[in-house]
């Protein structure tokens, strides 16, 4: 792209092959970084290798947390091409996040035609692997040196590259959650509906709590009544009951997901009865014991589709799938959905962006 400068090294191996990739253990050549000022708004564009940033002792975004990011992924096609999942609903999902952050807006179009070349660039390390991909962490942090508390003036946006393997260290084996009651993700009004560091801050606590009594994740309450489930932190939450699939409705402090959106898109063409609306811990306590909760599964860039095997809240166990096998709708979720999104199923939504591997620099 004209506006983009390149500053390119010889190439290291590509760690694509790995088996295990895990999530984010790895990272690609190079970066994209632009920066803002009042004065020349968003400039200095330039794809650039991976190495250290360097900031002042008084950098905003260390003290108040002026940072959004976004996630997304760059998958390979059987027939060799590699594409992008819906990137512009990140971009907007950034600028939402800013806009309540006082921090500044991208232009969405530049965005993703910056995050497609940089993609392209790195190109070798999309990993093949069917269940592999290229995941891309768009984020922003404010680079002001002072201690006052105010939005910062000055602003990086840098878009980071990792091959992946599974979020979950089950794999695409169910995973086991338990709802929280005694800490809060977040409020609404609040940060909850940004992806923004806070709320992810605010979750590490009750995760690691989950994570030693032998649970992946947390469930999270809303933050006003402990009375309505939210989301979990990493994915947004569905459940099969046996007249509806349900999805918390986005009061406020829940995030939007793109996964979720795309989910309640593929339930509908499937015919499923979809509502968005409050589903309250009791209501799937006591219908789990009229035996009307089929099926619990969530959704994220991350989790894809991630089948919830047990539920725990307070003393009761919610068993929810058999054999460790994922749910039967969860499956047919993932499997809808990782077509499209590499290349097998066609694109009916239009959610699919090519990369062109024709790389100008
Ligand atoms: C994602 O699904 O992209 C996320 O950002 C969730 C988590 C990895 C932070």
């Amino acid at each position: 792209m004209s506006n983009i400068k390149y500053n390119l090294i010889d190439r290291t191996e590509p760690v694509v092959l790995k088996e295990n990739l895990g999530f984010g253990n790895h990272f690609t050549d190079h970066v994209f970084e632009m920066d803002y000022t009042p004065e020349k708004g968003w400039h200095n564009a330039i794809i650039t290798r991976l190495d250290k940033l360097e900031f002042h002792h008084a950098t905003t975004f260390m003290h108040y947390g002026q940072t959004i990011f976004e996630g997304l992924k760059a998958y390979y096609t059987p027939n060799g091409e590699i594409q992008l999942f819906r990137p512009e609903k990140n971009m907007e999902r950034l600028n939402k996040s800013a806009k309540r952050l006082c921090m500044p807006e991208v232009d969405i179009a530049f965005a993703v035609e910056a995050l497609k070349e940089l993609v392209a660039i790195e190109k070798d390390w999309v990993p093949k692997n069917y269940l592999d991909s290229l995941y891309v962490r768009p984020f922003m942090i404010g680079t002001d040196s002072l201690l006052g508390v105010k939005p910062s003036t000055a602003y990086k946006f840098i878009i980071l590259l990792s091959p992946v393997g599974a979020y979950y260290p089950e794999g695409f084996k169910p995973i086991k959650i338990m709802i929280q009651e005694d800490y809060v993700r977040a409020v609404r009004k609040g940060l909850g509906e940004c992806k923004t560091a806070a709320n992810y801050a605010s979750s590490l606590l009750g995760a690691e709590i989950a994570r030693k009594m032998g649970y992946t994740q947390c469930l999270w309450l809303d933050a006003v009544e402990l009375k309505y489930i939210e989301e979990v932190g990493t994915m947004n939450i569905f459940i099969r009951f046996n007249d509806e699939v349900a999805t918390p409705a986005l009061t406020g402090g829940i995030l939007h997901g793109i996964t979720r959106l795309s989910t309640i898109q593929l339930l509908k063409d499937m015919g499923y009865n979809l509502v968005e609306r409050l589903i309250s811990v009791d209501e799937l306590v006591s219908r789990y014991e009229k035996g009307e909760v089929l099926e619990v599964f969530g959704t994220g860039t991350a989790a894809v589709i991630s089948s919830v095997g047990e539920i725990k809240f307070r003393d009761n166990i919610l068993k929810l799938t058999k054999d460790n096998q994922p749910g039967e709708l969860a499956t047919k979720l993932f499997d809808e959905l990782s077509g499209i999104q590499r290349g097998t199923i066609p694109d009916r939504h239009n959610w699919i962006q090519k990369v062109d591997v024709e790389v100008t620099a």
